[in-house]
């Protein structure tokens, strides 16, 4: 089977769906992995070290899509009119595409992939199971934005995240606000705290307080009947009502008037980000203060926040609400998607047929699956016509 790794072309994008580890194992498994030139650069892995690893390096997708049975990528092909190459048109009929393909906020990509003849895996709608941890890319790259987003506050903020004691005098540690304390907010609290800020942080799910106190740090947050049952059975945040989100509004604005750096990461599955930080709450914080919006792709948790950008309010708070903040640790991220990516091939992977079977009976399988011989399979889709 020929494996085929883009280079991703959409903007911002700096991540890579496989890594000269990755391939080099794809290769051990009886396969060819065929590289666009420059795939892994911009993650830094040169072109070199896949040749290393035994991939062919191919001068364009054309070259590195011939013949290919399996395509790896992070996000949707580009196709006709999204850019300046219709990557869509160069993949194989009956090719299984694999990548965080976004189908469901854009439905009418799997219907362009079932037109193709292309077998699509969505990795974002993974099921939120034990056994598919391994291969959970929502949780690999949030993790890591989590992380990079604190690490991002901490640059921006320009006194200290831990108490500094001095000759000339003590800087104060910083207080540090998670707000989601999901993936990255775990990871941003445990970040918070490693640096030395004073970590407090809220979520709406139950589980999440006891998690929250578990890394050390306090929790912030209004509860009542509705919040103790604001999880959805697959984990998830669920959308609650104004009245809920004005109490812990108000909760929140004493809270926040006195955090140096908060770090937001609240989003509800298939919808616009929750507004948790509003105007006149930016206005009581400090100048100096920041907020990192990691929630920006999805429209921000900040009122103000400028999704793609970085700014400064009049009274001298920072928002960072840059795009895709994975890919602002592209390193790590794709080397955690990479594996994400070979751990689903190898879990389904028939080594008589040299291919993946892919069961429909398989929970992980079903999940994942946008198309399947020309028709839109997936559940949240399948009201699209088939090819
Ligand atoms: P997410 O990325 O959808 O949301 C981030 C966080 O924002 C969540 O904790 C959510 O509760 C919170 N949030 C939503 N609205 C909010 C609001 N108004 N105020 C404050 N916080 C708000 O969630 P993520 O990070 O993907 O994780 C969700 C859950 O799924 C977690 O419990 C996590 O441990 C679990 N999970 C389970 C996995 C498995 O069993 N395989 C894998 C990954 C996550």
């Amino acid at each position: 089977m020929r494996l085929a790794v883009l280079r991703e072309r959409r903007s911002g994008e700096t991540r890579v769906a496989a890594t000269p580890e990755t391939a080099k194992k794809l290769i051990a498994l009886g396969n060819s992995v065929a590289v666009e030139a420059g795939a892994g650069l911009a993650s830094g892995y040169p072109d070199a070290a896949y040749r290393e690893a035994g991939a062919e390096v191919a001068a364009d997708a054309a070259g590195a899509l011939s013949g290919a049975g399996i395509v790896l990528k992070v996000r949707a092909p580009l196709a006709q009119g999204e850019g300046d190459l219709d990557e869509l048109s160069l993949i194989p009929r009956g090719a299984l595409l694999i990548g965080t393909l976004d189908a469901v906020s854009d439905p009418a990509r799997a219907g362009a992939y079932a037109a193709a003849g292309i077998e699509a895996c969505s990795m974002e709608l993974l099921p939120r199971i034990t056994r598919a941890q391994s291969m959970d890319v929502l949780s690999s790259q949030a993790n890591l934005a989590g992380y990079r987003a604190v690490v991002e506050g901490a640059g921006a903020f320009d006194k200290g995240f831990p108490m500094l004691m001095t000759a000339a005098g003590t800087i104060p540690a910083a207080n540090v606000f998670i707000m989601g304390a999901g993936v990255a907010g775990l990871q941003a609290i445990a970040t918070g705290r490693r640096l030395g800020g004073r970590v407090s942080a809220t979520d709406v799910r139950p589980a999440a307080k006891e998690e929250i106190k578990s890394l050390g740090a306090s929790f912030v947050g209004y509860e009542d009947e509705e919040s103790r049952a604001a999880q959805t059975t697959g984990g998830y945040a669920k959308q609650l009502s104004a009245e809920f989100y004005a109490k812990q509004a108000e909760v929140v604005a004493a809270h926040i008037a006195k955090q140096d750096v908060v770090v937001t990461t609240a989003l509800v599955q298939g919808r616009r980000a929750p507004t948790l930080i509003t105007a006149p709450m930016v206005a009581s914080m400090k100048p100096g203060s920041v907020i990192v919006d990691i929630a920006a792709d999805a429209g921000g948790n900040c009122v103000m926040t400028r999704p793609g950008e970085a700014i400064v309010t009049e009274n001298g708070v920072k928002i960072l609400g840059y795009r895709n903040w994975p890919g602002r640790i592209a390193g790590a991220a794709s080397a955690l998607y990479a594996r994400n990516l070979l751990t689903f091939l190898t879990t389904f992977w028939d080594k008589d047929a040299g291919a993946a079977k892919l069961p429909q009976e398989d929970e992980i399988v079903r999940g994942v699956t946008l198309t399947r011989g020309g028709a839109v399979v997936h559940p949240m889709l399948a009201a699209q016509p088939a090819a």
